[in-house]
């Protein structure tokens, strides 16, 4: 069964860009490697993610990102079974996103929600826009 889970949180005071570029990188190849979807945004001292994947996956990584040090506030936005269905593209991999960069990304992200999870589509891409001052 596909999940999907999505939250906002507040970057901690010692993590530094470098610690950042760390984090979105190691992200990125996990996620690629564990068949998980979805975007990590950063802008402006928060965080902002979407994870879409086998429940058994994203709920017990959820868990550890929840617990990890280097952000809190982590606020629960989504948290949902998603229709099997809705994936149409297999091999679409996880976007990062950091304020300095991305947006043809996050743009790819968004045209690949609206067919894949039409349902989440005008929310998500509502507050992407908002978090990345994009409208
Ligand atoms: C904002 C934020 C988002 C994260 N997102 C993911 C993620 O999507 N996938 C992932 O594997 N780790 C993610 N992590 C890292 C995990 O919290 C954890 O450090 C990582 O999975 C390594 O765990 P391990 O040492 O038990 O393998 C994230 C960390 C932060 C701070």
């Amino acid at each position: 069964m596909r999940h999907t889970i999505c939250y906002v949180s507040t970057v901690s005071p010692d993590v530094s860009d470098t610690m950042l570029s760390e984090i979105m990188a190691h992200v990125k190849q996990n996620n690629s490697k564990l068949d998980i979807t979805g975007i990590l945004m950063h802008s402006e001292g928060n965080f902002f993610q979407v994870l879409e994947g086998e429940k058994e996956v994203i709920l017990p990584l959820f868990h550890k990102i929840k617990e990890d040090r280097r952000h809190y506030n982590v606020i629960k936005i989504l948290d949902k079974e998603i229709n099997n269905s809705t994936f149409t593209e297999y091999h679409s991999s996880f976007a990062v996103i950091s304020s300095q960069s991305g947006h043809k990304e996050l743009q790819h992200f968004l045209k690949r929600l609206k067919t894949n999870n039409p349902e989440h589509f005008k929310s998500i891409s509502y507050l992407t826009q908002k978090f990345m001052k994009l409208s």
